[in-house]
């Protein structure tokens, strides 16, 4: 992987950041996420939850959204930022919409005592079912 650790970190600490403004008040389950396009500008995204439950955002697609509806078409890595100890991945329907948005990028996970871990999205999504399976 060519990216650096301060790469990494600066996209952590945005998605720290990010995740002040998580909307989790029926899961209290806190969520930043930042996303870099290859145009260097950098997308925050925190879950948005709601009182259907079910129309819950999570961070990933609302970083995604920002950065998709700015006209932004590629992606170099994602960070995903959350309060827990066991570091926390993107869901299913995330891994998906990352997988046809983003490709095989890299995927920082982190929590807020400095616990790391870098993942390759194909890692987390073998096999998928996107565009060439059609
Ligand atoms: N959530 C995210 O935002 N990203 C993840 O990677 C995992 C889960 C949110 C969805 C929901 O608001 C809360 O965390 C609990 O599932």
């Amino acid at each position: 992987m060519s990216e650096t650790e301060p790469q990494h970190e600066a996209l952590v600490g945005l998605a720290r950041q990010a995740r002040e403004n998580a909307q989790a008040a029926y899961s209290n389950f806190r969520v930043g996420a930042a996303l870099r396009a290859t145009s260097g500008r950098v997308f925050g995204g925190c879950n948005v939850e709601n009182s259907t439950y079910g129309l819950t955002v999570c961070a990933e697609r609302v970083a995604l959204w920002k950065a998709l509806s700015e006209g932004e078409r590629g992606f170099d890595a994602i960070a995903v930022v959350a309060d827990t100890e066991a570091l926390t991945p993107p869901c299913g329907a995330c891994r998906q919409l990352l997988w046809e948005f983003c490709g095989d990028i890299p995927v920082i996970l982190a929590n807020l005592t400095g616990r790391r871990e870098v993942v390759r999205l194909r890692e987390l999504f073998p096999r998928p079912f996107d565009a060439s399976s059609l």
